[in-house]
């Protein structure tokens, strides 16, 4: 395929439409769902990948009938649709919403939701099969999931499936993790639950394994013998802006890094499955979440930093610190920045540490993955230290240009040779164009068709949980003395620098924009042969 040519969402390029099901979401008058879930339904819609035998069946505390509800989802996908809408795709949807309202401890809810899901299985067709999404606060999730159980919606009769849909957060650290994977069990089969983690929709992110196993040059190099550190960058240029309520009570490690970065690293560190099925995956995920070295108190102190931004002044306009944001205290201790470095103990990660970092007011919105390569053993040129020469690095660009480049040494044209380092770069946008997405299509798609692939497993959640939990339970003794520890709009705390620094290594900034053709870059090296 040519760069430039673009590909269109359709039937050919996703697949067939997915399976006949009514979708009942829970906090369908919330923002995910009006920012996100909507929008992504809306998009499958367009690209006719939902079934004509489809419904949504939208479930709040709010008292709308069903009209006031398509009325008021018709208003909100002119907003948050991006690329504008098209009407015949909004009306065919439109006219299969449905509403129900109810407090989500009322045993009534259940019973009214079990009759309109009947009164759609007759006027929709959707063949018994229900998708429940919670897209609710985390401490409804036990309360829907029990209610559902009790009133035998999550009964599997014959062929028609139920599944549900948990959104993030998954607890709010080990304990609280496992018993809700405890109450859920109760309730329904493992195979029944799709935990969602909505960087898996990320098409960048889902291309680490294409490009990792659908390649055959890069996996010998793949290794300790190879590569000298892996960096995961996620960078927020926002602040915490009007969710500070639920910030309080998460901040930076527990919102990002067991659920979000941690799925980036297991696909970048994971040992090839023998197969793409949902298992063979989650396998070796959870494989790479149980090799991490694990954080006693000392290496907590040591090899964790954590941070929280203070005000500070961007293109001379003047950012608030996180402790004057709306609904959060002014003397808080929640970081809002967390750097660390991870090892691995396999065969192939021994020795190679991955240094991950995110954090809220940073200079950019970057998500990236590097994976730094070792210098040359040995360098011919007279005159040139090895030290002096870049050493070759893979980035992977999540967002927000979606690309890989690979960066290596050239000869420099000229009578005198001197070296410097190029790079070469795919964007996503040159070969296959860009599609509006919310990353929560394929997700959404993938719950329809029964592939879970892309959600976590009940272990991974729990593995994943007890890598952080012992820095959870170090930062809670020790409350941190220097917030806020760096200015908004600045790359973090110095402590994150340190960290690399003092072994020889730096963070590498996020390039923007699309740089296959930077600007030449400065000589390394002069040399001479
Ligand atoms: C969410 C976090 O899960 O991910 C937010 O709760 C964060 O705090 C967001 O801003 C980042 O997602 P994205 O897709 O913008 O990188």
């Amino acid at each position: 395929m040519e760069p430039g040519h673009s590909v269109e969402v359709s039937q050919d390029a996703l697949g067939a439409p997915a399976a006949p099901c009514a979708m009942v979401i829970f906090g369908a008058g919330g923002d995910l769902t009006k920012r996100m879930l909507a929008p992504a339904i809306y998009n499958l819609a367009k690209g006719k990948l939902l079934p004509e035998e489809f419904a949504i069946i939208g479930v709040s505390i709010e008292p709308f009938s069903t009209d006031e509800f398509r009325q008021r989802a018709t208003k909100d996908i002119a907003e948050f649709a991006a690329g504008g809408v098209d009407l015949k795709s909004w009306e065919w949807l439109a006219k299969r919403l449905y509403y129900v309202s109810g407090d989500f401890h009322d045993p009534n809810l259940y019973n009214n939701l079990k009759e309109t899901i009947a009164q759609v299985d007759k006027e929709q067709n959707t063949a018994g099969n229900c998708l429940f999404y919670l897209a609710t606060s985390p401490e409804f999730f036990p309360i829907v999931v029990q209610h559902l159980g009790a009133a035998g919606l999550t009964k599997q009769d014959g062929t028609a499936w139920k599944r549900v849909v948990i959104e993030k957060p998954f607890g709010h650290d080990l304990p609280s993790a496992i018993a809700l994977n405890k109450a859920v069990g109760e309730v329904l089969d493992e195979k029944q639950v799709y935990r969602i983690d909505h960087y898996l929709g990320k098409e960048t992110v889902q291309n680490i394994l294409a490009f990792r196993f659908a390649n055959g040059i890069f996996e010998p190099v793949w290794n300790r013998r190879y590569v000298d550190h892996v960096q995961v960058t996620v960078a927020e240029e926002l602040g915490v802006e009007l969710r500070g309520g639920y910030y309080e009570t998460a901040g930076a490690l527990r919102d990002m890094v067991p659920n979000h970065i941690f799925q980036v690293i297991t696909l970048c560190a994971m040992e090839p499955p023998i197969s793409f099925d949902a298992d063979a995956v989650h396998d070796e995920q959870t494989k790479i979440l149980r090799a991490i070295q694990p954080f006693s108190p000392e290496k907590v102190l040591d090899q964790a930093v954590r941070g929280q931004y203070g005000e500070g002044i961007v293109a001379g306009k003047h950012l608030p610190a996180y402790r004057n944001e709306p609904q959060v205290a002014r003397d808080s201790q929640t970081p809002t920045y967390v750097a660390m470095a991870l090892h691995i103990d396999n065969w192939r990660w021994a020795g190679v540490p991955f240094y991950l970092r995110t954090g809220k007011r940073l200079p950019k919105r970057a998500t990236q993955v590097v994976i730094q390569f070792r210098r040359p053993p040995f360098v011919p040129f007279r005159k040139t230290s090895v030290e002096k020469l870049a050493p070759n690095e893979l980035v992977i660009n999540i967002q927000p240009d979606e690309g890989i480049s690979l960066k290596f040494e050239a000869k420099i044209p000229g009578s005198v040779v001197r070296l410097g380092a190029v790079n070469m770069s795919f964007q996503y946008s040159d070969y296959f164009g860009t599609t509006p997405s919310t990353g929560y299509e394929t997700l959404i798609y993938d719950c329809m068709m029964g592939d879970p692939t892309l959600f976590q497993r009940a272990d991974m959640v729990e593995a994943s949980w007890t890598v952080v939990q012992p820095i959870l339970d170090v930062w809670k003794a020790l409350p941190p003395r220097d917030f806020p520890n760096y200015a908004a709009g600045s790359w973090g705390p110095e402590q994150a620098d340190e960290l690399l620094r003092r072994e020889g290594r730096e963070w590498r900034i996020p390039t923007s924009g699309n740089n296959s053709h930077p600007p030449a870059p400065p000589p390394t090296a002069k040399t001479t042969t």
